[in-house]
């Protein structure tokens, strides 16, 4: 049985969510990889563990994480209902719908049918009453925004949800959802951006959206899914996502491979791993409430949190990093 340390809540700095009540761990941890059927349970359950020991109270899930989808959901579940159920009332825990789910026209996008069904099914398989977050997951462009978000605003309602989340939406996007969210009464606490080192586009509208609107911000795939860390510096490691070559390529790795070097050489520089720098550099924006990591041992999760010894860049440094950007 999982007792977590007592000092769990000793170095880790939390960040109001906008201007919600809500305050978010500067890192959190994603389950897209790692945490399917296909991987190692017990990995996935050292994983979980450490991050709660280390004050991680943020956990973000979706409908289709796994693989098989549905398998991260799953897998948490049973780590729930043996080990965290007396836990649930210091813990955050997201999901999402918005990807394809399951066969025929109610399984993905933004129907009320489809998120309210998604929902039910995600509770079950996490073995939860609610979700702390329900986001939707992308943007639909045939269901009319007025449905997705009346269904949101229906799952607070119902209490299934507590707060409700965007991700993927763009600046004009989020704006138009905002009001109709505003308008029912229920506020968009949070937006889950694509943002890194390698990725800026949310600097292009976005924060500024989210900044004057009150809206939390937490960066997915902080890490480029791995790129921004000293996983490729020599190799593909057979057991690494680039060779896995689903959602990470081979020949982004070599297309990226001088950027990851010069980079790394300023990470060392400032005593850093580069995992660690890639996460200061996104945390020290006061917009930014958490980075969402995905890890696949341990080690990469306890070296992520290093990450929160130095937040501070010299003017110098900064420029470096954007002239090698
Ligand atoms: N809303 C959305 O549309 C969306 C999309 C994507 C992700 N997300 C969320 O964001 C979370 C994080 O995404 P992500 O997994 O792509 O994040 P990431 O942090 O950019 O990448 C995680 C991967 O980087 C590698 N890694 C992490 N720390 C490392 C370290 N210290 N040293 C060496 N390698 C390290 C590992 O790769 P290996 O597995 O190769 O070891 C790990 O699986 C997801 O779990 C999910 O919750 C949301």
């Amino acid at each position: 049985m999982y007792q977590p340390t007592s000092s769990r809540y000793q170095d880790m700095s939390y960040r109001r969510c906008g201007h919600s009540g809500i305050k978010l761990p500067e890192i959190s941890l994603g389950l897209w990889h790692n945490f399917g059927h296909q991987d190692s349970f017990e990995t996935a359950r050292a994983v979980v563990f450490k991050a709660f020991d280390k004050g991680i109270t943020h956990f973000d899930l979706a409908n289709n994480y796994g693989p098989p989808p549905g398998s991260a959901e799953e897998n948490f579940g049973k780590m729930m209902a043996a080990d965290l159920r007396s836990y649930r009332d210091e813990m955050i825990i997201s999901t999402k719908a918005g990807y394809y789910m399951w066969d025929g026209p109610y399984g993905e996008w933004g129907s009320k049918k489809y998120l309210v069904s998604s929902l039910d099914q995600s509770l079950k398989r996490m073995q939860l009453d609610y979700v702390d977050i329900f986001y939707h997951h992308r943007p639909d462009p045939d269901t009319p925004l007025e449905e997705t978000m009346m269904a949101l605003d229906l799952i607070v309602r119902q209490g299934k949800a507590l707060y409700v989340g965007l991700s993927n939406y763009n600046p004009e996007q989020t704006m138009d959802a905002v009001n109709l969210l505003k308008q029912l009464g229920t506020p968009c606490l949070i937006h889950q951006p694509n943002y890194s080192l390698f990725n800026r586009w949310v600097e292009g509208g976005l924060l500024d959206v989210l900044e004057r609107e009150g809206i939390g911000c937490i960066p997915f795939s902080p890490l480029a899914q791995g790129l921004l860390t000293d996983r490729y510096l020599q190799e593909i490691p057979a057991d690494s996502r680039a060779a896995k070559a689903v959602f990470l390529k081979e020949d982004r790795v070599q297309q990226m491979l001088p950027k990851i070097k010069a980079l790394n050489d300023v990470a060392q520089q400032r005593g850093q791993s580069l995992a660690q720098m890639a996460l200061a550099w996104l945390l020290k924006d006061t917009r930014v409430t958490s980075v969402l990591i995905g890890a696949s041992s341990v080690a990469q999760l306890e070296n992520n949190l290093g990450a929160l010894q130095n937040k501070t860049f010299s003017t110098e440094d900064l420029s470096r990093i954007e002239a090698i950007l």
